[in-house]
């Protein structure tokens, strides 16, 4: 792999990922690691990567500098890019001279092999306040700013470069070339990781794994458990039962769309445990958000478990074992790295509505290594409907936390409805990769007066929620442009008779989260 070194900036992550972009495999690593870690992953190469703050503060990230005897090439980035000076020999000021933001660099001597056959000017994307003074001995400076001197460097006999500016966000004009440079050239990496190959590499893997056992996967509807599951019955086909709990709470289309399309296109089995009258029924009374999310992931560990028992039961029958379970689990949930502590912590995550831990089972996990952007690519090279692969994010309790208020029968249809026209005019817009998700709430205990042809109402407002994210963590509330709200207002109130007003929600996270519940 290519070791990403984590200086705890929230940049590390994206820098793995653009990585794996330029066709390389990737693992992101805190910068705790000693060389002898690093000796024994035999990396081909390593990026470091920014950090939050001066070398030179108190509590500053350190890294073990016996990593650059080791004869691996070596890409700095911003805080790395002044680690690696120091360490070498170099200089760093703290000049008190920030950049922040598009910066003009000057490409010099002609760029080495990091920034060669680019453009001699270009927008950089800066977010520093120390700068590289010199060079190390044996390195050429490759490009400055205005404010800093040396703003990139490299020495092509100890394959070692950096650049002070981040080459992994998309408003440095040429970064991607930099990181491709870098790994395809001066590491010298073939560019070989693509889904094809992680496909063919998990199907190998599952089948080694599980031998001849029965395995069964619980499928959401989401992308990550329809592409695990997918995955897993291409290694062993029928040995695989998914299992997909219908709980009355999915938006319209989404149980047609896992039972029909989703099967149609990958082969899986599937049982769909209809338990909708169940959910309801726990359901009813309750207003409590928090309650009613106890509820729904109680009900649906319940509904899992009982289909899991019959399906053993089943097996034992025919003289089989039911062993392992699916999970869909990503990289960005299995490592935690940088911080304070800066060591890797995995956490325990379950995807599908929160499966108990002391489920008696082996768990396959063909996601583990993956970013979200791959897991889509690998479901299109399976051959999952774009409209499965290419989902937004959908909560485990589904609409029953858009409802504020008691979840009920006729309020659901009243919000699937809406839900149904504000996801098609979005899509229309052409405004699906510019929203992270837009969830859509019915206000049910809230009543306005209005008026419809020449009569009043006394209807309930739905909330739009569209927001755009990079992570769930942070989020601002989407500018999706009047036309667009206004057909959706219009269609909505038109259409869904019970419903009389449509808002926007504006508000970032924090202070609100993106769900209403
Ligand atoms: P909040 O509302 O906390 O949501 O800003 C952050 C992200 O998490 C999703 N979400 C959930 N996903 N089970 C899930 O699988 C849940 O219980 C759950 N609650 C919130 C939410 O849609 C958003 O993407």
């Amino acid at each position: 792999p290519v070791l990403v070194v984590d200086f705890g900036a929230q940049y590390a992550q994206l820098i793995a990922r653009r990585v794996r972009e330029a066709g390389v495999y990737s693992e992101l690593v805190p910068h705790t690691i000693t060389a002898a870690e690093v000796e024994a992953k035999r990396p081909l190469g390593i990026v470091l990567s920014g950090g939050p703050s001066s070398v030179y503060a108190e509590g500053a990230p350190q890294f073990d500098e016996r990593v650059f005897e080791l004869g691996i090439p070596v890409l700095g980035i911003c805080y790395g890019f002044q680690v690696m000076a120091r360490a070498l020999g170099g200089r760093v000021g703290h000049t008190g001279d920030r950049e922040y933001g598009a910066t003009e660099a000057q490409v010099l001597s002609g760029g080495g092999a990091i920034l060669g056959g680019q453009p001699e000017t270009q927008q950089v994307w800066m977010s520093h306040g120390d700068a590289v003074q010199e060079a190390p001995e044996g390195f050429e400076v490759l490009a400055r700013t205005a404010v800093t001197p040396v703003a990139a460097f490299g020495s092509p006999e100890k394959r070692m470069y950096g650049v002070q500016w981040h080459p992994e966000v998309r408003h440095s004009d040429y970064g991607q070339r930099i990181l491709e440079s870098f790994l395809h050239h001066v590491a010298d990496i073939t560019p070989d990781w693509n889904p094809g190959n992680v496909i063919a590499e998990q199907v190998a893997r599952i089948r080694e794994q599980v031998g001849g056992a029965r395995v069964i996967s619980a499928l959401s509807g989401g992308v990550d458990s329809a592409v695990s599951t997918a995955l897993v019955h291409e290694a062993i086909g029928d040995q695989l039962t998914a299992v997909f709990v219908d709980h009355g709470l999915l938006r319209k289309g989404e149980r047609e769309q896992v039972e029909r399309d989703y099967v149609a296109s990958t082969g899986v089995h599937l049982i769909t445990v209809d338990a909708a009258d169940t959910f309801l029924g726990h359901l009813a009374g309750v207003t409590d958000p928090e309650e009613k999310r106890k509820i729904i992931g109680r009900e649906f560990i319940r509904a899992f478990e009982q289909v899991q028992r019959d399906l053993v039961a089943e097996a034992k029958a025919e003289g089989e074992q039911v062993k392992f379970l699916v999970q869909g689990t990503l990289y960005p949930d299995v490592v935690e790295s940088g911080g304070g502590a800066g060591t890797a912590n995995i956490k325990s995550h379950h995807n599908v509505g929160g499966l108990p831990d002391d489920l008696d089972f082996e768990l396959i996990e063909p996601l583990r290594a993956l970013f979200k952007d791959e897991v889509r690519a690998i479901g299109r090279e399976l051959g999952i409907p774009e409209a499965i692969v290419g989902r937004q994010p959908f909560p485990g309790p589904g609409l029953g936390i858009r409802i504020v208020g008691e979840v009920t029968r006729e309020r659901l249809e009243v919000l699937r409805e809406a839900d149904a026209i504000a996801r098609e005019e979005l899509t229309l817009a052409g405004l699906d990769a510019e929203i992270w998700q837009c969830p859509v709430v019915l206000l049910a205990d809230v009543r306005s007066v209005g008026v419809q042809g020449d009569g009043r109402t006394y209807g309930h407002p739905i909330v739009l929620r569209p927001v755009s994210s990079e992570d769930a963590m942070t989020a601002d509330w989407t500018r999706v442009p009047y036309e667009v709200l206004a057909r959706i207002s219009n269609r909505i109130t038109n259409q869904v008779p019970e419903v009389n007003r449509v808002v926007l929600d504006v508000t970032s996270k924090p202070p609100g989260t993106i769900e209403w519940e």
